[in-house]
């Protein structure tokens, strides 16, 4: 009816679809995730929801995290910073494997669950089983007062607000937001991570949601490309590093609400496997950010353009190595290579907006999925 138009019509600000205001949304949304919890001006990092946990945290001989989805992949990140960061061992695990896996688990574990609604079922599972075999369960969680939320010892809230579109976005940068603080204050507890690294950290972290509204800057450029290939059959999205998982989310995105056949790949493992796609057909995304593995990416790059594919490439202001070689780049600002995928996925989330808004898909609501999964 009328009413219920006007209403969602006010809920979307002005903008065509809930997933394209929350893509903008992020600024902010990252924003009111730190606050409170971040002073970088003052070296402090706190989270509330850690503190009667932060012993079991500290002297865990084992981080499990479980997730679905594009949680998961914010998992894969978390990965990457813990150990990074607090040098502690960690396992990222699909929720639904986990659960009946018969998993080893031990009181020494400290299991992460990661969940926008807190309602996802295989998650809750996940999180029961743990439970049951003493592990201390840590949750974050975007929606307030969820099962999750509810069912662990303790957790954190993303503060993202509350994620319409089915296809996440805000929610995903505020858990790696969450993640990344959690990784800091660990470290440096640990003693992993030094005092002046770690006050340098928290200083970039601030800077962060300035960043993402440069990223974001990239639209325009973004449309256009995605007028070029919005018929493209297939595309492969390759990236290294902390930019591996990044990778699979922009594939995942781009599944989920155009309908295109998308896989994400660790770059290296091209090789493997998926170069036997490529040819002049077959858009290649690139994550090529400067940071420890830019010299391997740009050698993957070299690989693809000789058989012909055309290359997307998400790359660091200024960079021209790249640029020389790519049919597209796209800038994103510098920053501390264990935070680029805060700023990389925002590109990868224009790029799967565009192309599904040409094709004329459904894209706050596409078929067959659901926002949240609370059956298994
Ligand atoms: C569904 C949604 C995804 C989400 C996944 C996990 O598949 O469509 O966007 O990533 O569930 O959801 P959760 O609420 O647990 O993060």
């Amino acid at each position: 009816n009328k009413l219920e138009m006007e209403l969602e019509a006010i809920e979307k600000g002005g903008y065509e679809h809930f997933m394209l205001k929350e893509i903008n949304e992020q600024p902010r949304s990252i924003a009111d995730c730190m606050r409170g919890r971040l002073d970088a001006k003052n070296g402090r990092l706190i989270l509330g929801g850690l503190r009667d946990y932060m012993n079991k945290f500290q002297n865990a001989d084992r981080i499990i995290i479980t997730a679905c989805g594009t949680s998961w992949h914010a998992g894969l990140v978390a990965e990457y910073l813990f150990e990074e960061f607090a040098r502690i061992p960690v396992e990222v695990e699909y929720a639904s494997e986990f659960r009946y896996r018969n998993p080893v688990i031990s009181e020494k574990d400290f299991v992460i669950a990661i969940s926008q609604s807190g309602e996802t079922a295989d998650t809750l599972a996940a999180i029961e089983l743990a439970k049951s075999k003493g592990a201390t369960i840590f949750g974050v969680c975007n929606v307030v007062g969820s099962s999750i939320a509810r069912a662990t010892h303790a957790g954190c809230y993303t503060h993202a607000g509350p994620e319409i579109g089915v296809a996440s976005t805000k929610a995903f940068t505020a858990q790696i937001s969450v993640l990344t603080m959690m990784a800091l204050m660990l470290g440096y507890q640990r003693g992993t991570l030094t005092e002046s690294k770690y006050v340098q950290l928290l200083n970039e972290l601030e800077g962060i949601p300035g960043k993402v509204e440069k990223a974001l800057k990239m639209n325009s450029n973004v449309e256009k490309i995605a007028e070029i290939y919005k018929d493209s059959r297939n595309f492969l999205y390759l990236g290294r590093g902390y930019n591996f998982p990044v990778a699979l989310e922009g594939a995942l995105k781009l599944k989920e609400i155009s309908y295109i056949h998308a896989e994400g790949y660790p770059a290296a493992e091209m090789k493997h496997g998926p170069i036997a796609l490529i040819d002049e057909e077959m858009p290649v995304v690139f994550i090529a950010t400067k940071d420890t593995s830019y010299e391997k990416v740009v050698s993957n790059i070299q690989e693809v353009k000789a058989r012909k594919g055309k290359i997307i490439a998400v790359v660091t202001e200024g960079d021209t190595v790249v640029r020389g070689m790519a049919d597209h780049v796209l800038e994103i600002p510098d920053t501390a290579e264990a935070f680029v995928p805060l700023l990389s996925v925002i590109p990868l989330q224009q790029l799967s907006y565009h192309i599904a808004v040409m094709r004329g898909c459904n894209v706050d609501q596409p078929r067959n999925l659901a926002k949240s999964v609370t059956v298994e």
